[in-house]
C-alpha cells in the first residue's frame, strides 16, 4: 500500500480525493488545506458538482510542511493554485515522496526547472496532471496520427471555451500573477496535447484579449515543417450561461475525426461515419493509475515526463511573447 496525502482540498484537490480513496493500493491518511472550511464544503467546477466525501478519516493539517514532518507518506497530490505548485513540489520531493503536481506545471519556466532538478537530486517520481494525455479521445487521434491509418495530417484545431473560473480560493484565477491567466490555466491542455503529438512547434503566432485577468482568450497557429495547419483557442472570458466546452477537429488525408457525444466521430473518405463510446474510461483516474503504477513498478513515467509538460509551458510562455509583440515568435 502506498500511503498519501493531498495539499490543496479545493475543486481538484477533492476530485483527486475521491479517485484515491477508491484506488487499490493506495491508503490515503491525511488533508491540507489552508482554508479548514474547505473540509466541509462541495464545490462545483466547470466540471459539475463535486461529490460529497466525508474527511473524519484522515487527519486534517492546514499546514503542508507539518503534514509532511508528522506523516509517513510514499507520495502527494498536489493540487494548490499554481503560484503554489513549485514550493510545495520541492519541499515534498526534498522530503523523499514522490509528487503528483496539478497542471500547469508551475507559474513560470524557471518554476519548472527547479522542479525537475529537486526530482532528479531526490530521485523520486514528478508527473504532471496534464491530463489530455490519457484522454481516450485524444489518445485516439494521437494513436491516428503516429500509425498514419488515416494518413498525413492536414488540419487539427482544438478549442476550449468556457466561463471564468468563479468557484476558487481568493479568486486565484482572475489574478494573471498567481494563475497566468486562461493562457497559462485553460489553453495549457491544448497546447500540452499539441506538444505531446507533434512535438515543440518551430515558432507561434498568437493573438489575445485581455478583459478581467488579463490573457483571458488567446488564439495561436502553431508552426510545424510538415506544413499541417495547427490551432488552438482557449477562452474564458464566456457567459456563465455558455458552461465549458472542450472541442477537436482533426483531418488526416482519409478521415475526419470530431468530437461525437461519448468518445470521438470518425468521417472516413471511403466509408460510412462511425463513432466511438469512450464514456467508460475517465483521464483523471487513468492519469492518477499511472503515476501510482510507475512508482509501483518502478517504471519510466514516458507519458508525462516532467520536462515535456515544462516545454509545454516554453511554448505558452512563446504565445504570450507573440500575442505582446503582434509578431511571429520562433521557439
Ligand atoms: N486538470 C484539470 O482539468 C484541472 C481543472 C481545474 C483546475 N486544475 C488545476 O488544479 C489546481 C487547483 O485548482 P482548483 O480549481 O482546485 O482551485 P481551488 O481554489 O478550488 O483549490 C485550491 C485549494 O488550495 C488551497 N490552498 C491555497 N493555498 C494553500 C496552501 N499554502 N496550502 C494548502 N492549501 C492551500 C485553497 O484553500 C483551495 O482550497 C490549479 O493548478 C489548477 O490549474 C486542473
Amino acid at each position: 500500500m502506498l500511503k498519501c496525502a493531498v495539499i490543496g482540498f479545493g475543486g481538484l484537490g477533492k476530485g483527486h480525493t475521491g479517485r484515491a480513496e477508491k484506488m487499490e493500493n493506495v491508503e490515503l491518511v491525511a488533508l491540507c488545506d489552508v482554508d479548514t472550511s474547505q473540509f466541509e464544503k462541495v464545490t462545483t467546477t466547470n466540471l459539475g458538482e463535486g461529490e460529497r466525501l466525508d474527511v473524519a478519516k484522515y487527519n486534517l493539517y492546514t499546514d503542508a510542511e507539518e503534514m509532511l514532518e508528522k506523516e509517513q507518506l510514499d507520495f502527494v497530490i498536489i493540487a494548490v493554485p499554481t503560484f503554489l505548485h513549485e514550493k510545495y513540489t520541492v519541499m515534498a520531493l526534498e522530503k523523499g515522496l514522490h509528487v503528483f503536481c496539478e497542471k500547469p506545471m508551475g507559474r513560470t519556466v524557471e518554476a519548472c526547472e527547479n522542479m525537475i532538478e529537486a526530482a532528479k537530486r531526490n530521485n523520486r517520481l514528478l508527473s504532471i496532471g496534464q491530463c489530455l494525455r490519457f484522454d481516450p479521445s485524444y489518445q485516439f487521434i494521437k494513436e491516428a496520427y503516429d500509425t498514419g491509418k488515416f494518413g498525413a495530417l492536414k488540419r487539427m484545431e482544438l478549442t476550449r471555451y468556457s466561463y471564468a473560473p468563479i468557484w476558487a480560493w481568493e479568486n486565484w484565477y482572475m489574478d494573471f500573477e498567481r494563475s497566468g491567466g486562461a493562457a497559462l490555466d485553460l489553453h495549457v491542455h491544448d497546447v500540452d496535447f499539441i506538444n505531446y503529438m507533434l512535438g515543440r512547434p518551430n515558432a507561434v503566432k498568437s493573438d489575445a484579449v485581455h478583459k478581467t485577468s488579463g490573457f483571458d482568450c488567446i488564439s495561436t497557429q502553431y508552426i510545424y515543417e510538415n506544413g499541417a495547419i495547427v490551432r488552438a483557442t482557449g477562452d474564458w472570458s464566456l457567459p456563465e450561461s455558455f458552461g465549458f466546452c472542450p472541442d477537436y477537429f482533426v483531418v488526416f488525408e482519409n478521415a475526419v475525426i470530431k468530437k461525437g457525444e461519448k468518445g470521438p466521430r470518425v468521417c472516413p473518405a471511403d466509408g460510412d461515419a462511425y463513432e466511438l463510446d469512450f464514456s467508460d474510461r475517465n483521464m483523471y483516474w487513468n492519469e492518477l493509475e499511472y503515476f501510482v503504477q510507475c512508482i509501483n513498478e518502478s517504471k519510466l513515467n514516458d507519458i508525462v515526463p516532467p520536462e515535456s509538460t515544462m516545454q509545454t509551458i516554453e511554448i505558452v510562455m512563446a504565445e504570450m511573447e507573440s500575442a505582446e509583440s503582434r509578431k511571429e515568435v520562433r521557439i
